[in-house]
């Protein structure tokens, strides 16, 4: 069984990155729910669990609590903020609550040089803190090992049981030296080895491919985006030729779109590529249409259509390959106030293969988009797919406010290719979430020459992001600006107006339908 540490989640609006940094210590982690039984818990052999933080008071009426029996389970354990309040809760520690939140940065002062959670760092570390209940005597085992201004019981420790507790976040960016604090519990404490490597899954991602499809054939969406590109190669290269790709032409891709896909997949990977050009189809139906979310509903419900006609056409296929990844299927905490619990992403969960009498291959599941990446690079695809930015499915129909036409669709395709080229040229386009260009309905009078021009607006937008769910726009330079306005206004036909969008989401979004 793979070595792993086990995350108990209270709804934590950073337990993925808990889970992520663990994963960068090279050791496979798992987030789990907070009330997840002992026994199942030691039936998943951890070498350590990690008790998130939370949005919760443990004195909340409702407040998430685990099982008691995981403290008897002799597997280290370490407790952060809200986890290391659970911990001293139950341990019979106090916990007070706070009359004020203690948030932001603040000085952590390491009072014991033995304690193997600060091994290897100075003695004085910048911290993150965002809590609000507050430790004030340590249960009984336990002691203080680190302080800071606001508290005396900032780290603690029962060194024999192994279990720690932390007030404040080692998990994210403002607490420079967390990583090593988090790698110094895994492999220090817990003992990890450091196998959870993109080669060494690869191999056994293979190998378990190969057992589940047997002599049978899988079939897949390819989109262009990472994520399905990746599954394709990782599928492909565990049974070659018994998989095929399936990618429609919807008339609402990206320059060259449809080009380098079969460049990629079917010249240099070999993959079989059945390419499905039903732009024409969805062109016919989107005519006349301006509503947004009938706009999306006829693209979603005619891609359907053709996918499902490719598929017969495709020949006899039990598996459907797809490229899930792992933020897409942990359960988020049902916890009142939990903002982690709303944000579920709405998109990339269609109902296509529940509908369709597949059995699923979804090889990529327990990953996080940056392994995804890594994972594709490892598997020789080109740098400009695995880092490319997301893509929406209903593609620039929802960067196309009105009627979706082929000319219209023809003007944003010339435009973003100029915006794509020029983020590139800079080095911005791999720095930031996304960047396109959007063709709004507005005409307005300019001057080209001698003549008088009446023509369409191009909107820019750049935003940068962490998962797409809240988003900034991003102060690019006004010489980038210039040169994408000049070179828009010049080589466009159609376009004499060019705009910056410097909306953030919320309350815009990031795409404008
Ligand atoms: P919004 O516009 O909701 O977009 O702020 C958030 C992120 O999701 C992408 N997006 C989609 N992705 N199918 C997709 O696969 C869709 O229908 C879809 N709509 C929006 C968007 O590009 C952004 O990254």
């Amino acid at each position: 069984m793979k070595e792993q540490i086990l995350i108990l989640d209270f709804g934590a609006q950073y337990t993925q990155v808990i889970a992520r940094r663990v994963r960068e210590c090279r050791v496979y982690s798992t987030i789990v729910r907070f009330d997840m039984r002992a026994e199942e818990i030691a039936a998943l052999n951890p070498k350590g669990l990690i008790l998130s933080g939370g949005p919760a008071s443990v004195y909340a009426p409702q407040a998430p609590l685990p099982d008691r029996g995981i403290f008897e389970l002799g597997i280290p354990i370490l407790g952060i903020c809200y986890g290391a309040q659970i911990m001293a809760h139950f341990l019979d520690g106090k916990v007070e609550r706070g009359q004020k939140r203690e948030y932001g940065k603040g000085t952590l002062l390491v009072t014991d040089p033995f304690s193997a959670l600060f091994a290897n760092l100075p003695d004085s570390l910048q911290v993150w803190n965002s809590h609000g209940d507050k430790l004030t005597a340590p249960p009984a085992g336990f002691k203080a090992v680190a302080t800071s201004d606001n508290s005396e019981f900032a780290a603690i420790e029962d060194r024999e049981r192994k279990f720690f507790g932390l007030q404040f976040h080692p998990e994210v960016a403002h607490t420079p030296n967390g990583r090593e604090i988090i790698s110094n519990f895994v492999h220090g404490v817990c003992g990890c080895g450091k196998d959870w490597t993109m080669g060494r899954y690869i191999d056994e991602a293979v190998e378990e491919i190969r057992a589940e499809v047997g002599r049978e054939r899988v079939l897949l969406g390819l989109s262009g985006g990472v994520d399905s590109s990746v599954a394709a190669a990782l599928i492909h290269k565990a049974i070659g030729d018994r998989l095929t790709c399936i990618f429609v032409n919807n008339g609402l891709l990206r320059g060259g779109e449809a080009r380098v896909v079969r460049e990629v997949f079917g010249r240099n990977f070999k993959i079989k590529l059945q390419y499905e050009d039903a732009s024409k189809l969805f062109l016919r139906r989107l005519k006349g249409v301006t509503d947004p979310e009938r706009k999306r509903k006829i693209i979603g419900k005619t891609f359907i259509e053709v996918f499902q006609a490719a598929t017969k056409r495709a020949g006899a296929a039990r598996f459907l390959g797809q490229g899930t990844l792992y933020p897409d299927v942990i359960e988020s905490v049902p916890i009142a106030g939990n903002p982690a619990a709303l944000i579920k992403s709405h998109h990339n969960v269609g109902g296509l293969p529940r509908k369709m009498k597949f059995k699923l291959i979804e090889p990529l599941k327990c990953l996080f988009k940056d392994e995804v990446r890594q994972l594709g690079m490892e598997l020789g695809l080109p740098h400009e797919i695995v880092m490319r930015q997301p893509f929406p499915g209903p593609g620039l129909a929802v960067r196309m406010v009105g009627e979706v036409t082929f000319r219209r669709c023809e003007m944003l395709r010339a435009a973003d290719s100029i915006v794509v080229e020029e983020m590139k040229a800079s080095g911005w386009y791999y720095r930031i979430w996304q960047s396109f260009a959007v063709l709004l309905p507005v005409r307005s009078v300019g001057v080209m020459g001698d003549e008088r021009t009446y023509d369409f607006t191009i909107a820019i937008r750049a935003v940068e992001s962490q998962d797409g769910m809240t988003a900034d726009w991003v102060k690019l330079p006004y010489e980038l600006l210039e040169k994408l306005s000049n070179r828009i206004i010049n080589e466009v036909k159609g376009v004499n107006r060019v705009c910056f969008d410097i909306s953030s989401k919320p309350p815009a979004t990031i795409e404008w339908e």
